[in-house]
């Protein structure tokens, strides 16, 4: 029996200067909304942007020293980390976007 209990709606959890954590049920689309078979429950999205499996981390945010806080960033004086587009809540090319 596992002592750690599985949520039953996805969440997703940021680490500090890591990947974000998708734990649940949940299924991975890529944009032209086919399914990236994961075959795990939890899955490591990286934002760092360096992974050589994109759109999972493979630990290279380790090696590249990449820098983010575990929580939400309240703006440019962040070290800059939350200047982009997608620090302002939207992905390039989505609606929202600058
Ligand atoms: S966040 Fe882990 S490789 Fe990018």
């Amino acid at each position: 029996m596992s002592s750690v209990s599985e949520p039953q709606r996805p969440t997703i959890t940021t680490y500090r200067d890591g990947p974000l954590l998708v734990r649940g049920p949940f299924e991975l689309l890529d944009q032209d909304g086919t399914v990236i078979d994961t075959a795990r429950r939890t899955v490591a999205l990286c934002r760092c942007g360096k992974s050589r499996t994109r759109p999972l981390c493979d630990g290279t945010h380790r090696l590249v020293h990449f820098r983010a806080p575990g929580t939400l960033e309240s703006g440019p004086e962040d070290d800059g980390a939350g200047t982009g587009p997608s620090a302002q809540g939207a992905a390039p090319g989505l609606p929202g976007a600058q």
